[in-house]
């Protein structure tokens, strides 16, 4: 989809979206269109009871004489409340609705050139789709939608804020495929082979194979691919953009557990194939050094991913065997089905080895338990930090991708000490994303800020969301982007 500015309200044909802010206030393209129409606008707004609710969309008869394919009024609400994430979802909805039509124009006059940028933002976001192994092209369900307008009166100023955007969204686009691809295609080699793409938008990329991760003793991770034939990666990607490329970077760490099926505490059949997408903690890494690089963000940071296969074999793990972590605490496995936070384990520990980071972030797909929690609606936090905590709240709210945090502590703690081993991978079973939140605290050094973002409930939609179709969302790379443009980038 082609996306341009102009100053210009009304194209000629095609279909257009208008602007109604609260209260059935037109705004001046619509009214002029109405003026000529006789009034046909506002008494269809008046049929169907629409007043200019946001969100809130009304598809009425082209007037006659115009040679438009389709006419949308698309409610703003009060427009002094319209942030960034609410123009996105405007620009998402209105994309929904003239997806049938080859080309369309979004007409919101009134609002600035810095939301018309996010309105076009929300439309491309909105138009993803996967479809590289369809070899039929169902063609009443594929948008056809080609070339989309958004108006605004300085168009230079939008194109310069939409390449911002755009660099986002292009980074959101590279996590849903990677998400999106089945484990026959995306395993921990190819998962690195196509990080190395990166290298195109700046980003530095290499992997330690089982060799290297042995001789540092990541026996952690090692042990939950080491029934898989696939061989275990850890990916390492740094984008030095601050002015000092010396200093401290922000250390991101993603789950990317390429196919989770619980190994040898085998899960069951219904579901199983959803942990095709056990390494979105993994994807959004990836799509986070993207839109940084694309956007030339002015910091340091890097992505450490720990990239592994879950699988039931004769090599597997077995319940009940102990592993030694590259800390050098052992590890009784008592479930092999808890493997993510075996693999964050080393991830982790090797990030904050090598980098001595200001900060880390983990991202994992990491407990049912979550879910049962929050649902889709919320990720859940977990931090040895109230500033950190605070400040990826805030990102969160700002950008639509919200967190809760969760309690942690010693009474938590106890659940997984081991009679055997330094600790157990499972608790006692309550609480069970708190539990998996105290093991990865134990593989945080001493006066490191950490959180972990467990994300199992949100990378994922069947049914879509309000700016992804349906399928991996990619939630977290506009919350990461933004917590490092508010609080860790220089000015
Ligand atoms: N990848 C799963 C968690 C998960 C479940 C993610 C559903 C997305 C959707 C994780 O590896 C897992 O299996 N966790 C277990 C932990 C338990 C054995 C302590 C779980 O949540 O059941
Ligand atoms: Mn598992
Ligand atoms: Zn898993």
């Amino acid at each position: 989809m082609n996306i341009t500015f102009s100053k210009i309200a009304m194209p000629a044909t095609g279909a257009v979206v208008l602007g109604v802010a609260d209260g059935s206030r037109l705004n001046p393209t619509a009214a002029k269109l109405d003026k000529r129409a006789k009034g046909a606008i506002t008494r269809a707004m008046k049929d169907a009871n629409f007043t200019g609710k946001r969100d809130k969309t009304l598809t009425i008869l082209v007037p006659a004489g115009t040679r438009l394919s389709r006419l949308v009024l698309l409610g703003l609400g009060d427009i002094k409340t319209l942030d960034n994430a609410g123009a996105e979802r405007l620009g998402a909805i209105a994309y929904d609705a003239v997806a049938g039509d080859a080309s369309a124009a979004i007409v919101l006059d009134g609002v600035g050139c810095g939301l018309a940028a996010y309105v076009a933002g929300g439309a491309r976001l909105k138009s993803y789709r996967f479809t590289k192994y369809r070899t039929r092209d169902d063609k009443d369900s594929q948008p056809k939608l080609k070339a989309l307008l958004v108006q605004c009166d300085s168009a230079a100023d939008a194109r310069k804020l939409y390449d911002g955007v755009a660099a986002i969204v292009d980074g959101i686009f590279l996590t849903r495929d990677l998400v999106t691809e089945p484990a026959n295609f995306i395993y921990p080699e190819s998962f690195v082979a196509r990080a190395k793409d990166l290298t195109k938008d700046g980003v530095k990329v290499e992997a330690l194979d089982e060799a290297a991760m042995t001789k540092l003793g990541m026996g952690s991770l090692l042990s939950v691919g080491q029934g898989s034939e696939r061989e275990s990666q850890m990916l390492v990607m740094r984008w030095n953009g601050a002015k000092d490329k010396n200093a401290a970077p922000l250390a991101i760490v993603g789950k990317g557990v390429c196919f989770d099926t619980g190994g040898i505490s085998l899960k069951t059949p219904p579901g199983m194939w959803d942990m095709k997408w056990d390494m979105a903690g993994a994807g959004i890494v990836v799509g986070l050094m993207r839109a940084l690089a694309r956007r030339k963000a002015k910091v340091n940071i890097v992505g450490i991913c720990g990239l592994v296969e879950n699988m039931p074999d004769g090599k597997a793990m077995r319940p009940g065997d102990v592993v030694t972590s590259m800390s050098g605490q052992t590890i009784e496995v008592l479930n092999t089905d808890a493997e993510g936070r075996l693999v964050l384990a080393d991830a982790m520990w090797y990030a904050q080895e090598r980098f001595k980071p200001r900060a880390v972030i983990d991202l994992a797909t990491l407990t049912g338990a979550i879910i049962m929690a929050l649902a889709e609606h919320y990720a859940g936090l977990f931090s040895n930090n109230d500033e950190l905590s605070d400040r990826l709240i805030a990102a969160g709210k700002s950008v639509g991708e919200r967190l809760w945090r969760f309690p942690m502590g010693d009474e938590y703690d106890r659940d997984i000490k081991s009679p055997i081993a330094d600790m157990k991978n499972i608790g006692g079973g309550k609480a069970g994303s708190i539990t998996a939140a105290q093991f990865l605290q134990r593989f945080v050094k001493k006066d490191v800020p950490w959180a972990h973002l467990d994300i199992a409930g949100v990378v994922w939609s069947d049914k879509g969301t309000s700016l992804a179709a349906g399928g991996a969302t990619g939630y977290g790379v506009r919350l990461l982007n933004r917590l490092v443009a508010d609080y860790y980038e220089e000015a």
